[in-house]
């Protein structure tokens, strides 16, 4: 998807670099009437799209791209989460015409950086304007970058091919008789950036000062009152063409009830709207062309990005919808909806342009029931929220939780409730139960329901007799998942949409409860086929949800594809369906770990003879207390291990003195002789409550031995306690940071790693997962063993008890998850394990 995406975006970058040449070509030789231009323009597009509103509104046009937009950004402020909820809203509805791939599909964001609002900014600051908005425009940027907006395009107003559009839109509509000159009185509201009629202001009191002052009535903000010369639009002339629109295309703006309210201002309100402001008093904006003394208003400026992302004016006759005009999507503020829905339209119709073909508009994120916003103060920055949070939580929360016809609330504790429950317990875990056990195979199942499809039980009877009906029916759930998917999708409503997929997540969860897998595992060859089918329709679960959530959260969706094993090129939308794909099933996720010192490669049974090589080495056995076994042996023992859930080994190496620039690792080369040094382990065992461990309350005085036991209000089903167990074999290899190395990438490892290792562990201790956590980890070390107790102890371990009858002391990190947690390793990397390439 990536891929496909900055092919997009390369595409249209060019497509965007010719336009502009190109206009420049002409432009020149007609700036001053702009009609060789218009003439052409309107011979070819403009004459038909008057006739009827509907058919550009509402009726596909064969050959255009899907073309989506996020309203411009003031530049005036930094970024805060309503602004990142209105790119992800957009994003989503974007990279769903992606999955579809039927047509190209472009986003413009951008911002906008005109006007009176940046003008006095820059003034507080003492900087110009421009440097002003070109830091802030590299905030959005950045924020874009960070939340994993695939805009293909970011506008600002002050691009220079902007200003060529805003002029010739300009120059059209006095061309066209809309334009014409007035003194004009009224109430301005810098900080919306609009004039308000009479009948929506109020006077209001400062609440500290007692001073009288006049407001908006609609957002509260202070309004001045303005005397001045000025243009105006004439868009009371536009009343009956826009009534006559909404009409026709009732769902033109969603939801219905700011449709109605779109339509009621109409009736009711409609001014001819003004259109310029005295050079006096705004500098920083397009001077009106032909006349320096006024510039022009921000907002009609600020619009016309729209068309500036598609190419206008320099529309090639018989392809104007090339670049994407009309817009198949407005995503909007409901702050911002008579912009949009009012004037937008009506500047379009004055020239007679094909309008959006839909207003998406949606409503505020707010802190303490008030509206998030720079003026109040009450924001929350994005960036902190995306690191605080990760990325795809935060999507996955905005859009779950997202604010459309009503507004919704801002809070952290909201956020850990949706992640817990839909990403963690809901999704993780589905997926580490389908994929993690080691008492079924994935591949084996999807390749078995491929090849020999259904079969009846051949046992007396079936131990669950609801077993039949629950496959098919959660079958019938994935089979419909797509197309209902879509319908929400199509009627720009993604929140539903993803209610919907993680309804077939929680339901899998269920499902997979009922028909209990390892239940099936345990019952010998007979319920082989039963236990595929289980398999298989758990697999298709994930599989299809994590294809359809793709556009919500592009990351996590990605990491479950690969763990699930499925080919990226069998990711798109004609794949979200049952059966859709046999080829599944072996996980292509990056296992092993590589850091500067060590290499830790999945244990595997390629090392068991060099392991068996190894513990000939009666030094070798005695550091390990490990008994002397033959080959044969070796392999049954380590076998044991590979398939057992409470332990994970990686054989540690040394890095490659060579790194391969494409493929940093082939396991059972790069782990191969002479750079195997030892390996590590992590045991899992369930842990017991005792008295020792109940001294861990806060602020105590340090005095644990004399702390008295705390009743823990906790199962301790609840908990598991992690053995860590490293050897490095070779002596040559001690004192060399290679044991600090290959503990801290392991433990690392592990806490990244957590939620599915300890699901697994979990799933086949015949646990529910997502609940389960590691209390403590511990390492068991001779007492003589100065350099690795000193290792240990630096990682945060610490002594507890004293020697025991083996002469070991144990070490122990408290509380795995604790503040101040396990640090991240510098130079650490996941990498490609080729399992393919492993050597038997
Ligand atoms: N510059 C204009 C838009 C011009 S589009 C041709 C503008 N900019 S803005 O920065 O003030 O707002 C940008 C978007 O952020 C608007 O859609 C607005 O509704 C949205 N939000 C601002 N605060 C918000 C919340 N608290 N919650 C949700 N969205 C919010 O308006």
């Amino acid at each position: 998807m990536q891929g496909l995406v900055a092919a997009t975006a390369a595409r249209n970058l060019s497509r965007l670099r010719s336009t502009a040449a190109l206009r420049s070509s002409w432009v020149c030789p007609s700036c001053s009437h702009g009609r060789v231009a218009s003439t052409r323009y309107a011979q070819s597009f403009g004459q038909s799209s008057r006739r009827s509103f509907r058919s550009s509104a509402v009726r596909g046009i064969a050959d255009k791209p899907y073309y989506i937009t996020t309203p411009i950004f003031y530049v005036n402020a930094s970024p805060h989460v309503g602004h990142l909820f209105t790119m992800v809203l957009a994003d989503v509805l974007k990279r769903w015409e992606v999955l579809k791939g039927e047509r190209p599909a472009y986003l413009c964001t951008g911002t906008d950086e005109h006007g009176m609002k940046v003008q006095q900014a820059a003034d507080l600051q003492d900087v110009p304007p421009k440097t002003l908005c070109d830091s802030n425009a590299e905030i959005f940027k950045d924020l874009a970058k960070k939340a994993n907006i695939s805009n293909d395009y970011f506008i600002r107003t002050t691009d220079p091919d902007h200003r060529e559009a805003v002029e010739y839109f300009w120059r059209r509509l006095y061309d066209n008789g809309f334009i014409y000159e007035t003194k004009h009185e009224g109430w301005y509201c810098v900080s919306d950036e609009t004039f308000y009629p009479e009948n929506m202001v109020t006077k209001q009191v400062h609440p500290h000062t007692g001073k009288t002052f006049m407001a908006s009535i609609e957002t509260g903000n202070v309004v001045e009152w303005i005397e001045e010369k000025n243009y105006h639009f004439r868009m009371t002339a536009l009343k009956d063409r826009l009534l006559e629109f909404y009409k026709e295309n009732p769902k033109w703006v969603f939801p219905a009830s700011r449709m109605r309210e779109v339509v009621d201002w109409v009736e009711n309100n409609l001014e001819d709207l003004s259109v310029s402001r005295p050079f006096t008093r705004l500098q920083w904006g397009i001077p009106v062309p032909d006349d320096p003394g006024q510039t022009i208003y921000v907002w009609v400026d600020a619009l016309i990005n729209y068309l500036t992302f598609a190419g206008y004016p320099n529309w090639t006759p018989g392809s104007e919808h090339a670049g994407g005009w009309p817009a198949d999507v407005h995503v909007v503020g409901k702050d911002i909806v008579r912009f949009h829905c009012v004037y937008w339209p009506a500047l379009l119709m004055a020239l007679d342009l094909p309008l959006p073909k839909r207003v998406l508009s949606h409503g505020h994120w707010l802190m303490d029931q008030k509206k998030m916003s720079k003026s109040i103060g009450n924001v929350v920055n994005p960036f902190f929220a995306i690191d605080r949070w990760g990325v795809d939580t935060m999507r996955y929360f905005l859009i779950h939780s997202a604010a459309m016809e009503f507004d919704s609330n801002y809070n952290n504790a909201i956020i850990v409730e949706r992640y817990k429950k839909g990403l963690q317990g809901g999704l993780g875990n589905l997926l580490n139960r389908v994929t993690r056990s080691k008492k079924w195979s994935v591949r084996e199942a999807i390749q078995h329901v491929h090849q020999v499809g259904a079969q009846p039980f051949k046992g007396d009877v079936l131990e669950n007799p609801q077993f039949e009906t629950l496959v098919s029916e959660q079958k019938k759930h994935i089979e419909s998942l797509a197309g209902l998917v879509s319908e929400h999708m199509d009627a720009v409503q993604p929140r539903t949409a993803l209610h919907e997929i993680m309804e077939l997540i929680f339901e899998g969860s269920r499902f997979v409860t009922s028909v209990a897998p390892w239940d099936l595992a345990g019952k010998g060859d007979v319920y082989k086929p039963q236990l595929h089918q289980a398999v298989y329709t758990a697999a298709e679960t994930v599989r299809v949800a994590g294809i359809l959530l793709q556009p919500f959260i592009p990351e996590k969706a990605a990491q479950l594809l690969d763990r699930l094993g499925v080919d990226p090129a069998c990711r798109t939308f004609e794949y979200a369906k049952l059966n859709a794909d046999s080829n599944y099933g072996t996980s292509l996720v990056p296992l092993a770990i590589s850091t500067p010192k060590v290499l830790l490669v999945p244990y595997d049974a390629y090392h068991v003879p060099k392991y068996h090589a190894w513990m000939e080495d009666a030094a070798i056995r005695e550091a390990t207390a490990s008994d002397r076994l033959t080959l044969e042996e070796e392999f049954e023992n380590q076998d044991s291990w590979r398939t057992s859930a409470d332990k994970l080994t990686f054989i540690v190496c040394k890095p490659l003195l060579t790194p391969q620039p494409d493929s940093p690792i082939v396991a059972g080369e790069a782990d191969g002789e002479p750079r195997m040094v030892g390996d590590i382990n992590l045991f899992l065992t369930p842990w017991e409550d005792d008295a020792e461990d109940d001294d861990e309350g806060e602020g105590d005085d340090g005095d644990t031995a004399k702390t008295a036991p705390v009743e823990v209000d906790r199962p301790a089903a609840a908990y598991c306690v992690g053995e860590v167990d490293i050897m490095i074999a070779d002596a040559a290899d001690r004192g060399r940071g290679t044991g600090k190395a290959a503990v801290s990438a392991f433990l690392w490892f592990i806490k990244r790693n957590a939620d599915a290792i300890l699901a697994e562990y979990a799933a086949d201790t015949g646990q529910e997962g997502g609940g389960l956590r590691m209390k403590a980890l511990v390492a068991r070390i001779k007492a003589t063993n100065e350099g690795s107790i000193a290792l240990f102890k630096g990682l945060g371990f610490e002594q507890r008890g004293s020697v025991n009858y083996f002469g070991e002391i144990e070490l122990v990190r408290r509380e795995f998850e604790a503040k101040g947690g396990i640090k991240e390793v510098e130079g650490y990397e996941e990498l490609p394990f080729d399992r393919s390439k492993l050597k038997k």
